[in-house]
């Protein structure tokens, strides 16, 4: 690991305290005008740190550019994270590493994205400095049908760390979009390459894009009404993402670790804003009215149309509106 690496790991995990030029020399052993061109270089990256003679450095509390060490910290799990300022897509990058055979459990996370995707080939608005845009890496051996459950165990995982981290409640649309107010907060987008010869996913990619807080220039026009964020105020939001991330990976993994007990499925449903309302079914190009009944074990949606009949909807044949 490169000197200002080692200098940002210790940083974040004194985070708000001093630690000396001369521990941090020892400690890594290099000089301290290492060190002291490595917190240089922090610096113009654009971290807050204080030098204060016979103390030492100190990395602000409120910190909150993202590393792999303002994560680990958090962390219960072992997973390889990598952070990135900007990306086309985490889930592109993820993909690509995929294919060279990175591990299950491998994480991309950027500060923005500049083609984020969104499901039903839709784009997913990025911005800078204002959201979490985030990639898993797994390599189950489930079958297509299952891989749903790896989205729906993500939308609870990041209810749960939401909650966590403010004092909202967060509801899940059904199938895979996490919302506050009534209005969105967090999309999940997950991909997978399927082997036909083993009838399993070689790997699947799941991609969680959170907005943290308001975007400076506001939402998109198209996305206004119907988009929101976690923190109204952006120092509300100060050295939250990290935490946040870590929660959502922990929920996130103790569900996966334990994938075919399903245990995540009751809360899921439990956290459903759509239940007993009346929805739009949106099938292509036709709209079609109902009234929301049931989610089952398989986190399949009942609907009741207007002519009486039921019908089940399973995922990616349909999008939901709340009327
Ligand atoms: C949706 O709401 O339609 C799904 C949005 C998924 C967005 C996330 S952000 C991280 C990952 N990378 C992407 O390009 N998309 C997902």
């Amino acid at each position: 690991m490169s000197v200002k690496n080692e200098v940002l790991r210790q940083l974040e995990h004194n985070k708000g305290r001093y630690i000396s030029g001369g521990q941090l020399a020892g400690d890594l052993g290099v000089s301290r005008n290492s060190i002291w061109k490595a917190i240089k270089s922090l610096e113009k990256s654009g971290y807050q740190i204080s030098a204060v003679p016979n103390r030492g450095y100190c990395l602000a509390e409120e910190s909150d550019i993202l590393s792999p060490f303002s994560i680990y910290q958090h962390l219960k799990n072992k997973l390889d994270i990598h952070v990135y300022p900007i990306v086309s897509s985490t889930n592109t990058v993820l993909k690509e590493m995929a294919e060279q055979g990175a591990a299950e459990g491998t994480v991309v996370i950027a500060e923005e994205q500049n083609a984020g995707k969104g499901r039903m080939g839709k784009s997913f608005y990025s911005p800078s400095k204002s959201g979490i845009y985030m990639s898993i890496l797994l390599r189950p051996t489930i079958s297509a049908e299952e891989s749903l459950f790896l989205t729906t165990s993500a939308a609870v995982a990041t209810a749960k760390a939401i909650e966590d981290v403010s004092d909202k409640i967060a509801q899940i649309k059904w199938v895979n979009d996490v919302y506050i107010d009534n209005k969105k907060v967090c999309g999940i987008l997950t991909e997978g390459v399927f082997n036909i010869e083993t009838n399993h996913l070689d790997y699947a990619i799941v991609g969680i894009g959170i907005n943290v807080c308001f975007p400076e220039d506001s939402f998109p026009k198209e996305i206004e009404n119907i988009a929101t964020a976690i923190f109204e105020n952006p120092t509300d939001a100060a050295n939250k993402r990290s935490i946040l991330i870590a929660r959502l990976l922990d929920y996130f993994m103790e569900y996966y670790k334990d994938f075919h007990s399903k245990k995540y499925v009751k809360e899921y449903i439990n956290r459903s804003m759509i239940l007993g309302k009346e929805i739009n079914i949106v099938d292509k190009d036709k709209i079609i009215p109902a009234t929301a009944v049931e989610i089952d074990k398989k986190c399949r949606l009942k609907v009741k149309l207007k002519d009486g009949s039921y019908k089940w909807l399973s995922s990616g044949e349909v999008s939901i509106r709340i009327n």
